[in-house]
């Protein structure tokens, strides 16, 4: 064993989270993850970083790329984070992610990496068509999160199989190279009934970026018109609200709803529910409709403004990656030593 390393992890508590690049960011983003990271960044030091290499696991038009990586970053700032207090930086600017990966990829198993629902999910039926990168993308995830040794991770419920791998890898990398205490076992932040946001169409199914009907979801970049119009036409049922939450089984539609009025207020869904308790959608809806302009819209106003100084966008970024990399490179030049590869 060596010395310096503690039988378990004794260092900092850090926040890492990330999101891709690969659309239009929406409610669920928002409320699964960006609304948590300006809580945290006041609380323990938080990394923040845009996800590119993710990105490109899937086909992405190298035109448009780093104009999506500032949409990003501007929807970070716009939520709140402070650049002179969160560190945010593009993934692909920092390689010790992609070095550690290699190490990683070494580390996992393939029976680990054959669980993963979403590589089913995303490649779907000839997933041997899909790309090598889009397989071993957890484990890169892991890379992202390890390499800053992070504690806590805020992400959304979808996120949590990816949590378990990261810390699978932690465990067998700590266990093969004998330095119990090297790497922390991560924790998921995923409490709160933002977790998982569903289609505003389909109460069964995840609100995401590729579902093709845009009215299944709310973006961040939407005008106040076109949020209302979508509340509006949310899928719902006749019944009134009832007293419990788990009166709501089976109402997958309006168990939705009253989660994002939750979510939005920071509330929890019981409190929402007792509030509302004997109404009808009819009365419903145009609070909820009120409720999510009054947060959304000027979001998605700041990102224009943000997009509009390109430059500033790719200082913070660039200055961030600075930070990033300090903190990234001694961890990425231990592991080295403890693998045994050529230090130099
Ligand atoms: P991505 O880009 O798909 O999503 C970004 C974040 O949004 C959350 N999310 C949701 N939360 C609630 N309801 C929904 N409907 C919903 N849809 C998405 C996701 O859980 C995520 O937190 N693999 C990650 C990016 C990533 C990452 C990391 C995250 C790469 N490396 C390291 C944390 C740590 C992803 O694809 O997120």
């Amino acid at each position: 064993m060596t010395d310096e390393i503690p039988a378990t992890y004794a260092g900092p508590q850090r926040v890492l989270s990330g999101v891709q690049p690969s659309g239009d960011l929406h409610l669920g983003n928002y409320l699964g993850a960006l609304v948590k990271f300006a809580r945290l960044q006041h609380e323990v030091p938080t990394f923040i970083f845009v996800a590119d290499l993710h990105a490109i696991t899937a086909w992405q038009e190298p035109a448009k790329l780093k104009g999506q990586v500032r949409e990003i970053a501007a929807a970070y700032l716009a939520t709140g984070l402070d650049p002179k207090v969160a560190t945010i930086f593009p993934q692909s600017a920092v390689p010790e992610h992609t070095e550690l990966a290699w190490v990683f990829n070494c580390v996992a198993r393939l029976g680990w990496l054959d669980r993963m629902t979403q590589f089913k999910d995303k490649a779907g039926k000839h997933k041997e068509r899909a790309s090598v990168g889009l397989y071993t993308y957890p484990v890169l995830q892991a890379a992202d999160i390890l390499v800053y040794k992070a504690t806590q991770v805020p992400v959304g419920d979808d996120q949590k199989q990816h949590l378990e791998l990261t810390r699978d890898i932690a465990g067998k990398f700590n266990h093969d190279f004998a330095a119990p205490g090297f790497f922390p076992l991560p924790e998921p932040l995923t409490q709160g009934p933002g977790a998982r946001i569903m289609s505003l169409r389909d109460g069964a199914a995840k609100m995401s970026k590729s579902d093709p009907s845009d009215n299944s979801r709310i973006n961040l970049t939407d005008d106040a018109e076109t949020i209302a119009q979508k509340v509006r036409k949310a899928r719902t049922d006749a019944d009134p609200l009832p007293e419990l939450i788990a009166d709501l089984a089976g109402r997958a539609e309006a168990l939705n709803l009253i989660g994002i009025y939750a979510a939005l207020e920071g509330r929890t869904a019981q409190d929402v529910l007792t509030e509302y308790a004997g109404q009808g959608f009819g009365a419903f809806k145009p609070r909820l409709a009120d409720l999510a302009v009054s947060v959304m819209g000027p979001i998605g106003a700041e990102m224009r403004r943000l997009m509009a100084d390109p430059a500033e966008i790719d200082r913070i970024l660039g200055d961030g990656a600075e930070r990033a990399r300090a903190v990234a490179a001694p961890t990425v030049a231990e592991v080295r030593k403890l693998v045994g590869l050529w230090a130099g």
